[in-house]
């Protein structure tokens, strides 16, 4: 289980860096994936989105681009919600942007008609709580987040290469724990029907589907309330 404390550091310590790494070591994928995610959560009726796990805001800005009014972004890292400021006063953004917590959120039930999670639901430090949290504060829930490829092969070719470009990593940041707590935590993460399970148990939500995105290297995971 993650480590409230520690993570909140390592995401302070490689804030300044962090989107750079995120191109670098995606190769730009990411980019494609939160768009699809964006997409997938896009529908006429959505008007107020809240963007958890924000880090620097590339969903959250990504909402604002397809003309959503009412947005709100929250990380428990200080220096994240700094990064994503500087960002949000170049862009002459509206994005409301919080420090808060996701497992204790601030907000009324059903507050909000999506709320999104981005390569954020595997860092928390209590999964449960912070489940619970998502479904309480909105009407329909998608999450991007790595996982692990059900095809035995890829998943070794997968994790392998993952683990060739540590001394890139190495080089762009003093933090190279951040690296391994990456490929472990996505090693050890429910993924898929896991994950699919997790949401069942522990929201209100009634429709859940994933899709497995490159082979099952990223999933994204869509809860909806039947009305
Ligand atoms: C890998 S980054 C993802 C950032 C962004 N969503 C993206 O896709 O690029 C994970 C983020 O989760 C945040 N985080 C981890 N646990 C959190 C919590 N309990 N509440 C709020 N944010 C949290 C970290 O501070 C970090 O910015």
């Amino acid at each position: 289980m993650p480590n409230a404390q520690y993570i909140k550091s390592m995401f302070d310590d490689i804030s300044s860096r962090y989107d750079l790494l995120n191109d670098l070591l995606s190769a730009g994928t990411h980019r494609l994936w939160k768009k699809k995610l964006i997409n997938s959560a896009l529908k006429s009726e959505t008007r107020s989105v809240l963007d958890c796990a924000t880090g620097t805001g590339d969903i959250a800005f990504g909402f604002e681009e397809r003309s959503i009014q009412k947005i709100t972004a929250i990380d428990f890292s200080p220096l994240m919600i700094k990064a994503a400021n500087e960002r949000k006063l170049k862009k002459g953004s509206c994005i409301d942007f919080q420090v808060q917590d996701v497992s204790n959120l601030p907000f009324k039930e059903e507050e909000f008609d999506v709320a999104t999670i981005s390569f954020g639901i595997r860092n928390v430090e209590n999964l449960e709580k912070s489940l619970q949290e998502l479904s309480r504060v909105s009407k329909n829930l998608f999450i991007l987040e790595f996982g692990t490829p059900e095809n035995n092969l890829w998943k070794k070719i997968y994790f392998s290469s993952l683990k060739a470009y540590f001394p890139v990593f190495s080089l762009l940041t003093k933090r190279s724990d951040a690296y391994d707590y990456l490929i472990s935590s996505s090693e050890k993460f429910p993924s898929g029907e896991k994950f699919c399970s997790l949401l069942k148990k522990h929201t209100s939500f009634t429709e859940i589907k994933y899709h497995p995105l490159f082979g099952g290297i990223a999933y994204i995971y869509e809860a909806k309330r039947l009305i």
